[in-house]
C-alpha cells in the first residue's frame, strides 16, 4: 500500500465514507493519534517495567499552564481499591482487570502547601479559573500518556464515570483538600478486537473566522448515517449520535452523583469563587 493510500484509509475509518478530508501532511504520530479507539476488555499481562515511569514522563512533557503543574496521578495497585472504583463507576469491569490503572487529580493542594511553607495565603486558588487550569493540565497530561501507551502497542480507556462519587473517591484515595480525581485511565494490552469510532465531519467543528452553523443540520443527519452503522455493528444501544446526545443530556439523571459537582467541590477545598 502507498503511503497516500494508507492515510486516505485511516482519514476514512475515522469520519465515514461520506466525508474523508483531504490527506496532508503525515507522520507515525498522526497514524497513531488517527487509529486510537477506547478498549474496555485487557489481558492479564503485565507491563513491561518502566512502562509507568516512561507514561509518567511523557505526561509531564505536557504544556501546563504558567508552568504550575497543578496535576498529580495516583497508580491504584490496591485491587480492595479497585474493587471500590469499579463500584463507583456502574460496575465498569476493566477497572479491576487491567495491568495499570491511574487515577489523574487536578491537584491545587501542593501549592497552596507551597504557600504555607513561606506562611503566604495563595487566595487566587479560589478560584474557579484555577479549578479550570488544573483540570486542562490534567487533561492534557493523561492524553500524553494515552499517546505514549498507544505507540507501545497498550490500549487504554478514560474513566469519566469515578465523578459519580468524586467524595467517595477521594476518601479511598485519602486525598487532600484541594486535590480532586478528574478521571481514572485503564492500561493495558487489549483483548478484544475494536474499531476506529467515526467522528463528526471535520465542517461540523472547523470554522474560519466566524462561527457558522447553517449546514450543521444536514451534517448532523450524515454522521447519524455512519455512526449509525457503526452503532448497528457493535450492538450498541443507540442507533444514532443524536439519539445518544439526547439521552445523555435530555436529564440531569443521566449523569448520576455528577449532577451535585458544585457542592462537592467546595466540599473537596474547591471554592470556585
Ligand atoms: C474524560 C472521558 C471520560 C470517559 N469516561 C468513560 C467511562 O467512564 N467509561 C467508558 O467506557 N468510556 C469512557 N470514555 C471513553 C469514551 O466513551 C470514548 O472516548 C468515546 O466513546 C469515543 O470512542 P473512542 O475513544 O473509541 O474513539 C471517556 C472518555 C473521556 C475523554
Amino acid at each position: 500500500m502507498t503511503t497516500s493510500t494508507a492515510n486516505t484509509q485511516a482519514l476514512t475509518l475515522r469520519y465515514g465514507q461520506q466525508s474523508v478530508p483531504a490527506a496532508g501532511p503525515w507522520s507515525s504520530t498522526i497514524e497513531g493519534l488517527l487509529a486510537h479507539r477506547s478498549v474496555r476488555k485487557y489481558k492479564p499481562t503485565p507491563l513491561e517495567s518502566g512502562t509507568l515511569e516512561t507514561l509518567i514522563a511523557a505526561a509531564q512533557s505536557a504544556s501546563t499552564s504558567s508552568n504550575l503543574q497543578c496535576w498529580s496521578v495516583v497508580n491504584v495497585t490496591d485491587p480492595a481499591i479497585r474493587s471500590e472504583l469499579a463500584k463507583i463507576a456502574s460496575g465498569q469491569k476493566h477497572i479491576e482487570q487491567c495491568p495499570l490503572f491511574l487515577v489523574w487529580l487536578c491537584d491545587l493542594s501542593r501549592n497552596r502547601r507551597l504557600g504555607e511553607a513561606h506562611d503566604i495565603e495563595l487566595t487566587s486558588l479560589e478560584l474557579t479559573e484555577s479549578f479550570l487550569v488544573g483540570v486542562v493540565d490534567a487533561a492534557l497530561a493523561a492524553q500524553n500518556a494515552v499517546v505514549a501507551a498507544e505507540s507501545l502497542g497498550l490500549s487504554t480507556v478514560y474513566i469519566g464515570a469515578l465523578r459519580n462519587d468524586a467524595e467517595r473517591v477521594a476518601q479511598l484515595l485519602k486525598l487532600p483538600q484541594g486535590a480532586f480525581a478528574v478521571f481514572g485511565l485503564c492500561i493495558g494490552y487489549a483483548d478484544t478486537e475494536t474499531e476506529v469510532k467515526p467522528r463528526l465531519p471535520q465542517p461540523a467543528v472547523l470554522f474560519e473566522n466566524h462561527y457558522s452553523t447553517p449546514n450543521e443540520h444536514v451534517l448532523r443527519n450524515g454522521y447519524d448515517e455512519t455512526l449509525g452503522e457503526f452503532s448497528r455493528r457493535h450492538e450498541m444501544a443507540h442507533d444514532t449520535w443524536s439519539a445518544r446526545v439526547i439521552d445523555r443530556t435530555q436529564k440531569k439523571a443521566a449523569v448520576g452523583g455528577r449532577a451535585q459537582l458544585k457542592s462537592i467541590l467546595e466540599r473537596l477545598g474547591f471554592p470556585l469563587r
